[in-house]
C-alpha cells in the first residue's frame, strides 16, 4: 500500500483494485493523496461472503493463537509507529504530536486485547438454590457471535478502528471493516499490519467507499450479526433501524459538559481545559463543549483560558509545534462559522477566535449564550467552548444535565460530598472527578446514555458485546 498512492480493497486476504476510484485529499493542504477504491454492493457482497468462512477459521483458534496474533499487530505498530503517524497526519490532519499519542494508544489498545483474549470465560451456576436445580450442574461460556460490520470515524481512526478490530479478534470474530472514507489510509495500513502478523484469510476485510452504499449492504445483511459504529446520531439512528435483530452498539458522541467548582491549582485546571476544549480542533465525541465555573473563581478562570488559547499555534499538522490544524473538511468549517454567527447575533459574547480560513477554525470561546443555541445544544465537534458561571451548586448539575446527550463529564471540585453528589446526578456514561470529560485510556469503559448511544467499549467490556453468553446445563443425577 502507499507504494503508489492507488490503494487497493482488502478481501479475503488479498488486495484487490477497485472498479472505480476517489480522490483523497489532505485536508489542510488540499493536495490529493491517494486514489481510494469505491467498493461496490457486489465487492461488499464478496467481503462478506469472505468473512463468513474467516469466522469459521477464527472460531476453531485458541485463545492463546488469537492473543499471539494481536501482541504481534501491536509490536508492528509499535516497529512502524513514525509511519502510521505520519498517514495519519496527511489524511486527517491530526497534527503530529497528537498523531504520535494515538500510535501509541494504539499499541496498548491491541496489548489489552491480547491479554483478554486470554480470559474470556464463564462462570458455574448455583443450579440447587432452585427447589427444581437438585442434580445438575451448569456453566456458562462466551462464544463469538460470527461476523462484525465494523463501521469506524475518521477522528481517532487507528485507534477506533483498534478498539473494534482487537475485541472482535479477542473474542474469535471475523470483521468487515468500512473506515471513515475521509481515512481510509490507516484502515488499509492496520490491514497490511495483521497480514503481517499472522491473521488468516478471510478474518479482516476492509471496504472502502461511500457509507450509504457499503453501510447499506452490511447493516441488512443476515450474516452479520453485530454492527459497531462509531459517528453520528443520524447515522446510528439509521443503523439501529435497518439492523433487525443483530446487536448494534452505537456511540454518537456529545456535548461534554465541565464543573470548575473548587481547585487547589486553577493554572492547571485550565491548561487542562484548554487542551480538553481544542485537542484534535475539537473533533472529538469526549471534546469539552460546556464548561460552568463557580461565580468565586470565574473571572480569573476566563481571563486565564483566553490567555492561553490565543498563544495556541494553528498551522500545519506536519509541524512538531502546531496545537490546531484543519478541519476534517471545509463544510464543516464553514457549519461552525454558521453556529458562531448565530451566537453572535443573540446576546453571546466571543472571548478569542471566531474566524475561520478555509478549514481552519480559530479556536473559539463564547460566554453568556443561551443553552438553546447551537454551540450550546448540540455537538459540537469544532474547536469551540462555552464558558459561564454559576453561583449554587445544584445549578451546576441542572445545566450539565441539561443536554440531550450523555457520554462523560468532569468536575473540579475539593469537596468529596459534591464529587460524589456529581457521581450520583449527572446523567452520562462516565464522571471524571478532577479531571476534564475528556479523559479516557482505553480499558476503561466507554459509551453513553441519551442520545451517546448505547453498548460499551473498552476491550473487556466490548468482549462482552461480540459474544454470546451460552448456558449449559448437565443433569447430573438421573
Ligand atoms: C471519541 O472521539 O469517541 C474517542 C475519544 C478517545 O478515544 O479519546
Amino acid at each position: 500500500m502507499l507504494k503508489d498512492s492507488k490503494t487497493k480493497l482488502y478481501v479475503n486476504g488479498k488486495w484487490q483494485e477497485g472498479n472505480s476510484y476517489y480522490d483523497l485529499k489532505s485536508p489542510y493542504s488540499g493536495e490529493i493523496i491517494a486514489r481510494v477504491p469505491l467498493a461496490t454492493p457486489e465487492e461488499v457482497e464478496e467481503a462478506l461472503a469472505s468473512a463468513d468462512r474467516g469466522k469459521e477459521v477464527i472460531k476453531k483458534m485458541t485463545s492463546l493463537e488469537r492473543a499471539k496474533i494481536l501482541e504481534k499487530a501491536s509490536h508492528i505498530f509499535e516497529q512502524r509507529l513514525e509511519e502510521c503517524a505520519e498517514i495519519l497526519t496527511q489524511e486527517n490532519a491530526k497534527p503530529i504530536k497528537a498523531a504520535k499519542g494515538e500510535i501509541l494508544r494504539t499499541i496498548e489498545t491491541y496489548r489489552f486485547a491480547a491479554e483478554e483474549a486470554k480470559r474470556i470465560h464463564g462462570e458455574t451456576i448455583p443450579m440447587d438454590a432452585a427447589v427444581s436445580g437438585r442434580g445438575w450442574f451448569a456453566y456458562t461460556r462466551r462464544e463469538p457471535l460470527g461476523v462484525i460490520a465494523a463501521i469506524t470515524p475518521f477522528n481517532f481512526p487507528f485507534n477506533l478502528v483498534a478498539h473494534k478490530l482487537g475485541p472482535a479478534i479477542a473474542a474469535g470474530n471475523s470483521v468487515v471493516l468500512k473506515p471513515a472514507n475521509q481515512t481510509p489510509l490507516s484502515a488499509l495500513l492496520t490491514a497490511e499490519i495483521f497480514e503481517e502478523a499472522g491473521l488468516p484469510p478471510g478474518v479482516l476485510n476492509v471496504v472502502t467507499g461511500r457509507g450509504s452504499v457499503i453501510g447499506d449492504v452490511l447493516v441488512r445483511d443476515t450474516r452479520v450479526k453485530m454492527v459497531t459504529f462509531t459517528g453520528s446520531l443520524e447515522v446510528g439512528l439509521s443503523i439501529n433501524a435497518k439492523a433487525g435483530l443483530k446487536k448494534v452498539t452505537l456511540e454518537l458522541g456529545s456535548n461534554s459538559g465541565l464543573i470548575v467548582d473548587s481547585t487547589y491549582d486553577l493554572d492547571s485546571v485550565v491548561s487542562r481545559c484548554i487542551e480538553g476544549s481544542f485537542a484534535y480542533a475539537g473533533q472529538v465525541c469526549i471534546s469539552i463543549q460546556r464548561i460552568y465555573v463557580q461565580q468565586d473563581l470565574y473571572e480569573e478562570f476566563v481571563s486565564k483560558f483566553v490567555e492561553r488559547t490565543k498563544k495556541l499555534v494553528m498551522g500545519d499538522p506536519r509541524e512538531e509545534n502546531t496545537d490546531v490544524s484543519a478541519m476534517i473538511h471545509m463544510d464543516e468549517a464553514t457549519r461552525i462559522e454558521k453556529w458562531v454567527e448565530e451566537a453572535m447575533n443573540s446576546n453571546a459574547e466571543i472571548l478569542s477566535g471566531g474566524k475561520r480560513e478555509g478549514a481552519l477554525f480559530e479556536p473559539t470561546i463564547i460566554t453568556k449564550g443561551s443553552s438553546e443555541l447551537s454551540v450550546n445544544s448540540k455537538e459540537a465537534f469544532a474547536p469551540i467552548v462555552t464558558i459561564n458561571p454559576y453561583n449554587e451548586w445544584d445549578e451546576a448539575i441542572e445545566m450539565v444535565n441539561d443536554s440531550s446527550y450523555g457520554l462523560q463529564a468532569g468536575v473540579f471540585t475539593n469537596s468529596m460530598d459534591k464529587a460524589f453528589d456529581a457521581t450520583d446526578r449527572i446523567e452520562v456514561g462516565g464522571v471524571m472527578v478532577n479531571d476534564i470529560p475528556s479523559f479516557r485510556v482505553d480499558q476503561m469503559p466507554y459509551g453513553g446514555v441519551k442520545n451517546s448511544g448505547m453498548g460499551k467499549e473498552g476491550i473487556k467490556y466490548s468482549v462482552e458485546e461480540m459474544t454470546n453468553l451460552k448456558m449449559v446445563g448437565f443433569k447430573v443425577n438421573q
